[in-house]
Protein backbone atom coordinates (compact mmCIF):
# COMPACT_ATOMS: atom_id res chain seq x y z
CA UNK A 1 0.00 0.00 0.00
CA UNK A 2 1.34 3.34 -0.54
CA UNK A 3 1.72 6.50 1.71
CA UNK A 4 -1.58 7.25 2.46
CA UNK A 5 -4.31 9.97 4.19
CA UNK A 6 -7.41 9.59 6.14
CA UNK A 7 -9.23 13.09 6.29
CA UNK A 8 -11.99 12.61 8.95
CA UNK A 9 -15.08 15.40 10.14
CA UNK A 10 -17.06 13.90 12.59
CA UNK A 11 -19.99 15.81 15.47
CA UNK A 12 -20.47 13.24 17.80
CA UNK A 13 -17.67 11.27 17.57
CA UNK A 14 -18.49 7.84 15.19
CA UNK A 15 -16.57 8.94 12.11
CA UNK A 16 -13.72 9.61 14.00
CA UNK A 17 -14.18 6.15 15.17
CA UNK A 18 -13.77 4.56 12.09
CA UNK A 19 -11.06 6.82 11.04
CA UNK A 20 -9.03 5.78 13.78
CA UNK A 21 -10.16 1.99 13.14
CA UNK A 22 -8.99 2.79 8.94
CA UNK A 23 -5.70 4.40 10.34
CA UNK A 24 -4.64 1.16 12.47
CA UNK A 25 -5.57 -1.44 9.65
CA UNK A 26 -3.36 0.74 6.87
CA UNK A 27 -0.58 2.75 8.64
CA UNK A 28 -2.12 5.45 7.25
CA UNK A 29 -1.86 9.04 8.63
CA UNK A 30 -5.25 10.41 10.10
CA UNK A 31 -6.17 14.07 10.48
CA UNK A 32 -9.36 16.60 11.05
CA UNK A 33 -10.56 18.14 8.24
CA UNK A 34 -10.03 21.70 9.95
CA UNK A 35 -6.64 21.04 10.14
CA UNK A 36 -6.36 19.58 6.87
CA UNK A 37 -3.68 21.13 4.78
CA UNK A 38 -4.62 20.87 0.97
CA UNK A 39 -0.59 21.35 0.60
CA UNK A 40 0.16 18.46 2.62
CA UNK A 41 -1.43 16.31 0.15
CA UNK A 42 1.23 16.13 -2.16
CA UNK A 43 2.98 14.04 -0.04
CA UNK A 44 0.28 11.36 -0.56
CA UNK A 45 -0.82 9.03 -2.99
CA UNK A 46 -4.00 7.43 -1.33
CA UNK A 47 -6.95 9.66 0.42
CA UNK A 48 -9.54 8.42 2.41
CA UNK A 49 -12.18 10.86 3.36
CA UNK A 50 -14.27 9.60 6.22
CA UNK A 51 -17.38 11.94 6.97
CA UNK A 52 -20.76 11.53 8.79
CA UNK A 53 -24.27 12.20 7.06
CA UNK A 54 -26.18 14.85 8.10
CA UNK A 55 -29.44 15.66 6.39
CA UNK A 56 -27.83 13.63 3.09
CA UNK A 57 -24.63 15.59 3.20
CA UNK A 58 -21.41 14.13 3.56
CA UNK A 59 -19.86 16.29 6.33
CA UNK A 60 -16.16 16.82 4.98
CA UNK A 61 -16.90 16.70 1.21
CA UNK A 62 -16.62 20.08 0.62
CA UNK A 63 -12.45 19.62 1.37
CA UNK A 64 -12.98 16.77 -1.21
CA UNK A 65 -14.41 19.68 -3.88
CA UNK A 66 -11.55 22.08 -2.70
CA UNK A 67 -9.02 19.88 -3.51
CA UNK A 68 -10.31 18.43 -6.40
CA UNK A 69 -7.13 19.08 -9.01
CA UNK A 70 -4.82 17.92 -5.82
CA UNK A 71 -6.49 14.70 -6.25
CA UNK A 72 -5.72 13.70 -10.15
CA UNK A 73 -3.74 10.41 -9.92
CA UNK A 74 -4.18 10.33 -6.34
CA UNK A 75 -6.51 6.30 -5.51
CA UNK A 76 -9.45 8.30 -3.14
CA UNK A 77 -12.20 7.01 -1.72
CA UNK A 78 -15.10 8.07 0.58
CA UNK A 79 -16.39 6.13 3.54
CA UNK A 80 -19.75 8.04 5.03
CA UNK A 81 -20.88 6.82 8.40
CA UNK A 82 -25.22 7.17 8.83
CA UNK A 83 -27.66 6.16 11.42
CA UNK A 84 -29.80 3.82 8.42
CA UNK A 85 -29.26 0.45 7.40
CA UNK A 86 -27.71 -0.26 4.18
CA UNK A 87 -29.91 0.85 1.26
CA UNK A 88 -28.13 0.66 -1.84
CA UNK A 89 -30.62 3.31 -3.60
CA UNK A 90 -30.52 5.21 -0.46
CA UNK A 91 -26.68 5.66 -0.87
CA UNK A 92 -26.75 6.15 -4.75
CA UNK A 93 -28.94 8.90 -3.84
CA UNK A 94 -26.35 10.04 -1.12
CA UNK A 95 -23.73 9.59 -3.65
CA UNK A 96 -25.32 11.33 -6.57
CA UNK A 97 -26.33 14.38 -3.82
CA UNK A 98 -22.62 14.78 -2.99
CA UNK A 99 -20.37 13.29 -5.45
CA UNK A 100 -20.70 15.22 -8.46
CA UNK A 101 -18.64 16.48 -11.79
CA UNK A 102 -15.19 15.75 -11.05
CA UNK A 103 -15.62 13.71 -7.61
CA UNK A 104 -18.21 11.28 -9.13
CA UNK A 105 -15.58 8.64 -10.29
CA UNK A 106 -14.58 8.33 -6.67
CA UNK A 107 -16.03 5.27 -4.94
CA UNK A 108 -18.21 5.81 -2.02
CA UNK A 109 -18.42 2.90 1.02
CA UNK A 110 -20.88 3.24 4.40
CA UNK A 111 -20.74 1.70 7.57
CA UNK A 112 -23.46 2.53 9.92
CA UNK A 113 -22.86 5.06 12.67
CA UNK A 114 -24.37 5.40 16.11
CA UNK A 115 -27.70 7.56 17.28
CA UNK A 116 -27.80 9.02 20.69
CA UNK A 117 -30.40 11.66 20.92
CA UNK A 118 -29.07 13.22 24.45
CA UNK A 119 -25.25 13.92 23.37
CA UNK A 120 -27.28 16.11 20.07
CA UNK A 121 -27.02 19.58 20.58
CA UNK A 122 -29.94 21.15 20.75
CA UNK A 123 -30.28 22.21 17.16
CA UNK A 124 -29.59 18.63 15.90
CA UNK A 125 -32.18 17.28 18.22
CA UNK A 126 -35.14 19.74 17.51
CA UNK A 127 -34.29 18.77 13.40
CA UNK A 128 -34.84 14.91 14.19
CA UNK A 129 -37.43 15.37 16.27
CA UNK A 130 -39.09 17.27 13.57
CA UNK A 131 -38.46 14.48 10.89
CA UNK A 132 -39.56 11.97 12.92
CA UNK A 133 -43.19 13.71 13.65
CA UNK A 134 -43.13 14.33 9.64
CA UNK A 135 -42.43 10.49 9.37
CA UNK A 136 -44.81 9.11 12.15
CA UNK A 137 -47.73 10.46 9.97
CA UNK A 138 -46.73 7.92 6.98
CA UNK A 139 -48.20 4.60 6.52
CA UNK A 140 -45.16 2.32 7.91
CA UNK A 141 -45.65 0.30 4.94
CA UNK A 142 -44.18 2.99 2.58
CA UNK A 143 -41.07 3.80 5.08
CA UNK A 144 -37.63 4.24 3.43
CA UNK A 145 -35.23 2.28 5.16
CA UNK A 146 -33.57 5.53 6.60
CA UNK A 147 -37.34 6.52 7.96
CA UNK A 148 -37.39 2.98 9.58
CA UNK A 149 -34.52 3.59 11.45
CA UNK A 150 -35.43 6.48 12.30
CA UNK A 151 -38.52 5.69 14.06
CA UNK A 152 -36.81 2.82 15.79
CA UNK A 153 -33.96 4.93 17.09
CA UNK A 154 -36.81 7.90 18.86
CA UNK A 155 -35.58 7.79 22.45
CA UNK A 156 -32.84 5.25 21.97
CA UNK A 157 -29.44 5.08 22.68
CA UNK A 158 -27.74 2.57 19.76
CA UNK A 159 -24.19 1.94 18.27
CA UNK A 160 -23.74 0.16 15.08
CA UNK A 161 -20.50 1.08 14.86
CA UNK A 162 -18.43 -2.54 13.62
CA UNK A 163 -14.84 -2.76 12.51
CA UNK A 164 -16.60 -4.99 9.64
CA UNK A 165 -17.83 -1.89 7.51
CA UNK A 166 -14.32 -0.59 6.78
CA UNK A 167 -13.36 -4.35 5.09
CA UNK A 168 -14.17 -2.63 1.50
CA UNK A 169 -12.40 -0.24 1.62
CA UNK A 170 -9.31 -1.46 2.78
CA UNK A 171 -9.73 -3.56 0.24
CA UNK A 172 -10.28 -1.25 -2.45
CA UNK A 173 -6.48 0.41 -0.56
CA UNK A 174 -5.12 -2.68 -1.21
CA UNK A 175 -6.02 -3.29 -4.60
C1 LIG B 1 -29.04 16.39 12.28
C2 LIG B 1 -28.75 14.98 11.88
C3 LIG B 1 -29.06 14.54 10.61
C4 LIG B 1 -28.80 13.21 10.23
N1 LIG B 1 -29.10 12.82 8.96
C5 LIG B 1 -28.82 11.53 8.57
C6 LIG B 1 -29.11 11.08 7.25
O1 LIG B 1 -29.56 11.84 6.38
N2 LIG B 1 -28.84 9.79 6.94
C7 LIG B 1 -28.31 8.91 7.86
O2 LIG B 1 -28.10 7.74 7.54
N3 LIG B 1 -28.01 9.32 9.13
C8 LIG B 1 -28.26 10.61 9.49
N4 LIG B 1 -27.95 11.03 10.77
C9 LIG B 1 -27.30 10.10 11.70
C10 LIG B 1 -25.80 10.30 11.76
O3 LIG B 1 -25.21 10.17 10.49
C11 LIG B 1 -25.20 9.26 12.70
O4 LIG B 1 -25.71 9.48 13.99
C12 LIG B 1 -23.68 9.26 12.72
O5 LIG B 1 -23.22 8.15 13.47
C13 LIG B 1 -23.17 10.55 13.32
O6 LIG B 1 -21.77 10.62 13.10
P1 LIG B 1 -20.75 11.37 14.07
O7 LIG B 1 -20.78 10.64 15.39
O8 LIG B 1 -19.43 11.21 13.37
O9 LIG B 1 -21.19 12.79 14.18
C14 LIG B 1 -28.21 12.33 11.16
C15 LIG B 1 -27.89 12.79 12.45
C16 LIG B 1 -28.13 14.08 12.82
C17 LIG B 1 -27.75 14.54 14.19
Amino acid sequence: MGKGLIIYQSKYGTAKKYAMWLAEATGFDVVETPKADSRALKEYDRIILCGSIYASGIAGISFLRKNRQALIGKKTAVFCVGASPYDEKALEEVKAHNLKEDLREIPMFYGRGAWDESAMSFKDRTLCKMLQKAVAKKDPSTYEPWMTALMCAVGQKCDWTDKKYLEPVIQYMNE
